[in-house]
């Protein structure tokens, strides 16, 4: 077992930690600048060809809903705004940063099966919520469970073990990682999340999705990406290491002004709105 405080003092020490491309910060400048015109933003997206071909395949797939063929990155920025274009590119860097990395024993594209399908039910959750997040509601579901890719790549025997106890007890992750670690994945993301300087509101969602009543400034949306989590459990779509579905904290229900039985209605829209996400995988290949 070690403390929250070495694990932060281990990860400072390495110098291999992954960064995010340069691209999103590039971005995020620009924007601030209210002088910035679609052309600026489009430029900087359009000098990394890997990049603009993943973007528009990403708005092009269903998820995005929009009637026309999108072929070039200026339409996507006029249609999509420069904060929801800021996002699909934060997702699209982060598959690539981390795309060749593993999760010891357990395969990939669940993973990312898993924390895909946490995107696309938060954004559906906000929509069938009217809670009006938006523009940053599938890239906070994308990353909730980001810190498992370090907690298995800096302490691989940690990892390892929490999953066979998550295994044996038939327990979740983060609860395996209580018992036998001594801190948790949401606590790692936590750190890689200020190290990317991402928005707090994106720090917040993904250190909070496992206890989302130790209120901060947005809790709805820790709310919204922590039923989310446990809907794409329920629903099987993907695996994270959770052997056990996480309960709905009581909590979130309030947040979202949600009764229990009506969870099981938003549960069937939500198998639907999963099963016309499939394409959306395909951005990982
Ligand atoms: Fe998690
Ligand atoms: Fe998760």
């Amino acid at each position: 077992m070690i403390t929250v405080d070495r694990m932060i003092q281990v990860l400072d020490s390495v110098n291999d930690l992954p960064t995010l491309p340069s691209i999103y910060t590039q971005i995020t400048e620009v924007i601030k600048d209210p002088n910035s015109s679609v052309a600026d933003v489009a430029k900087i997206i359009e000098r990394d060809q890997s990049l603009t071909s993943k973007v528009l395949r990403l708005v092009n797939s269903s998820f995005y809903g929009f009637a026309r063929q999108i072929s070039t990155i200026r339409q996507a920025v006029v249609l999509l705004g420069f904060n929801n274009i800021k996002n699909t590119v934060l997702s699209v860097s982060v598959f690539q940063t981390f795309a060749g990395m593993s999760l010891g024993r357990f395969d990939m594209r669940d993973f990312w099966k898993h924390s895909i399908a946490t995107g696309v039910l938060a954004t559906f959750l906000d929509k069938r919520l009217r809670k009006g997040y938006q523009e940053e509601t599938f890239v906070a579901g994308l990353l909730h469970d980001i810190g498992k890719i370090i907690l298995n790549r800096y302490f691989g025997d940690m990892f390892e073990e929490a999953l066979q106890y998550a295994q044996s007890k038939k327990e979740t992750f983060y609860r395996a990682e209580r018992a036998v670690i001594g801190f948790s994945h949401d606590e790692i993301g936590e750190y890689l999340a200020e190290k990317w300087q991402l928005p707090y509101t994106l720090v917040e969602s993904i250190a909070l999705h496992h206890q989302p009543s130790n209120l901060r400034s947005n809790p709805t949306l820790v709310a919204i990406v922590h039923l989310a989590n446990v809907l794409a459990h329920e629903l099987h779509f993907g695996f994270s290491g959770d052997f056990k579905v996480p309960d709905v904290d009581s909590f979130a229900y309030e947040e979202l002004g949600i009764q229990k039985e009506e969870l099981e209605e938003i549960k069937e829209e939500a198998r639907k709105v999963l099963e016309d996400s499939h394409g959306l995988l395909s951005i990982i290949e």
